[in-house]
């Protein structure tokens, strides 16, 4: 009686096993149909002028309306009448200066978690700024 019991436990232990694998199975083929959603890479990107397409000119949240933002909170200088597209910050915010236009921006967009609107509402995207040429290059939209 005690022996039959263990062979029925055994087969009841072998379908469950058999069970768990056909559903990890099935959550890796689904995971491997859906992939993650990188704009220009794998869907259309749809910001593909960068800072501008959200910034977008004369809207509350253009880049002059930011600067104007800035320079209001104190520290930046006001220089908002004087900026007509993104290239205008690299004046200031070269790449080898004290502020680089990439450290800034990765501070500004990248940082603070959900508080973070563009973390909150833009996922974090990278490729929202940054372009990957047919030569594998990485550059940034506007500044290219
Ligand atoms: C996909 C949309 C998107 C793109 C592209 C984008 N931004 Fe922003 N930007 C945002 C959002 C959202 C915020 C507000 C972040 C927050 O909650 O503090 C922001 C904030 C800013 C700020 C305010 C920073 C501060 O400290 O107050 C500046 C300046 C700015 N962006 C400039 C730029 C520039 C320049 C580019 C291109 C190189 C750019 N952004 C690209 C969405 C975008
Ligand atoms: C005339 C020079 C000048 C120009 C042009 C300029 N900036 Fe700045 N920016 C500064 C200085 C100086 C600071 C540092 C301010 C401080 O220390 O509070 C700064 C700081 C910043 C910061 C960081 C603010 C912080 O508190 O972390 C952001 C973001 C920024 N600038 C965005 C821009 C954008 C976007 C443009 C172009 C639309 C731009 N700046 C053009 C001089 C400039
Ligand atoms: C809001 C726009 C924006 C977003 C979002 C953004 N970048 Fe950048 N990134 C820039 C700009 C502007 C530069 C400076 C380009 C230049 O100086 O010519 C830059 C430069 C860089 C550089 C060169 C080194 C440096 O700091 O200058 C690297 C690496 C980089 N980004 C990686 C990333 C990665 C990874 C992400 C996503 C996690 C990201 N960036 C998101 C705007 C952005």
């Amino acid at each position: 009686m005690r022996s039959t019991w263990r062979g029925q436990a055994r087969w009841i232990a072998l379908g469950l096993v058999a069970a768990v694998a056909v559903l990890g199975f099935t959550f890796i083929g689904q995971a491997a149909d859906q992939l993650r959603e990188i704009p220009g890479i794998t869907v259309a990107d749809d910001h593909p002028n960068g800072c501008v397409d959200c910034h977008k000119p004369d809207s509350k949240y253009s880049l002059q309306a930011e600067v104007t933002n800035l320079a209001d909170a104190g520290g930046h200088p006001d220089v908002a009448s004087k900026m007509k597209e993104p290239a205008d910050c690299l004046m200031c915010h070269e790449s080898d200066g004290r502020l680089p236009m990439g450290e800034i921006m990765h501070v500004a967009h990248l940082t603070g978690g959900a508080e973070n609107h563009f973390i909150s509402g833009y996922d974090g995207e990278c490729m929202y700024c940054h372009s990957l040429g047919d030569d594998g290059s990485i550059g940034v939209k506007g500044l290219e």
